[in-house]
């Protein structure tokens, strides 16, 4: 039987046997009246784990990107972000329809911006401009091919943002990976930020959810926010619970996509039809091809692989927990067949 791989990204996980049973024995309530244990448990870990006061339950880290920019904006504000950001490039426009703020785009290096490119940016006080009040900073890019900021790239980014009175938010779709790269702390974090948005359904391997983090009161303003988004939901603590597994078994693991991942970069950089390979830091492979990447797709479909193509000439691969060292062997193998 041929084997399948699917490397497309680490959001197409499935809940593994030991998540299931602590899904299975939640104890639930109505978390729209305050009243789910597993949920509450869920807001606490996680603001404990990154130092932050409070936490906020999501369905999304879209739903937490989007409750963090319209609680730290106002209409005809403006934030700044890289222009690879998934909040500005995969999130349906969501800035300007949720919030009414417009977007000033950098051109980090993969992804990842400087306080020195950001203060420029800033608009001075004038009727013309709109009001700059946010910066947000995502860790790992995804775009950037899981590129990751450590908190010595962080630190002076956060001393900008609060001379200028700036709010400073992290999506942090991946950031235990970063954490996994770098070897920081996440307890460190809060200091830094005023929001980060922790997802549990990437790497982490829950089937569903975000938290968002800030300060109670910022987490009191969420709260209202998600119920108008139609994101307050019910015995929600079966699926916190799967996040609170995630966290608890899943992340020391984390090491061991990065591994795979650079196994994969490794087998990719001598083969002739590859043009380049980014340089690994986490659990995502870009690289680009001579041929058009539909043509490699479509060969890598044939032997039962999954991947994308983000860009006409570029192929991304994402390792996560349902990749194996076994599946890892058989891409090798269809990769030098190629
Ligand atoms: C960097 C980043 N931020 C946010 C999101 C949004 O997460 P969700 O799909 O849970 O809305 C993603 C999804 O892939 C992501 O890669």
């Amino acid at each position: 039987m041929q084997l399948t791989v699917d490397l497309r990204s680490d959001t197409v996980t499935k809940p593994t046997p030991g998540m299931l049973e602590a899904m299975w024995s939640a104890k639930v309530g109505d978390d729209v009246f305050g009243e789910d244990e597993t949920v509450n448990e869920l807001e606490q870990k996680v603001a404990a784990i990154f130092g932050m006061e409070a936490g906020l339950f999501c369905p999304s880290g879209t739903m937490t990107n989007q409750i963090a920019i319209k609680c730290f904006t106002q209409p005809l504000d403006e934030l700044i972000a890289d222009q690879t950001a998934h909040v500005y490039r995969y999130e349906g426009g969501g800035i300007a329809f949720n919030s009414g703020v417009s977007t000033r785009l950098l051109n980090g290096y993969r992804g990842i911006i400087t306080a020195e490119m950001i203060e420029p940016e800033i608009n001075a006080e004038n009727i013309h401009y709109p009001h700059t009040s946010l910066v947000v900073l995502e860790n790992t890019v995804n775009k950037g091919g899981g590129s990751c900021y450590s908190l010595h790239d962080i630190k002076p980014i956060a001393t900008l943002c609060q001379t200028k009175n700036l709010k400073l938010h992290l999506d942090g779709a991946r950031i235990f990976n970063a954490l996994t790269h770098t070897g920081d702390k996440a307890a460190d974090y809060g200091r830094y930020f005023n929001g980060i948005s922790v997802c549990l359904s990437k790497g982490l391997g829950a089937p569903v959810g975000s938290v968002l983090l800030a300060d109670a009161e910022t987490i009191k303003y969420a709260r209202r926010i998600r119920k108008v988004l139609g994101g307050g939901m019910r015995q929600a603590g079966f699926l916190a619970a799967a996040g609170i597994y995630a966290l608890d078994h899943q992340v020391e693991r984390l090491k061991i996509d990065h591994a795979h991942a650079r196994i994969l970069a490794d087998e990719l950089r001598p083969l002739p039809w590859v043009s380049s390979v980014i340089p690994v830091e986490t659990n995502i492979v870009l690289f680009d091809t001579v041929e058009p990447a539909s043509a490699i797709l479509a060969k890598l479909a044939a032997q039962g692989i999954k991947a994308v193509d983000t860009a006409k000439h570029r192929i991304r691969l994402v390792t996560h927990l349902d990749v194996h060292a076994e599946q890892i062997e058989h891409v090798v193998k269809v990769l030098r067949s190629i």
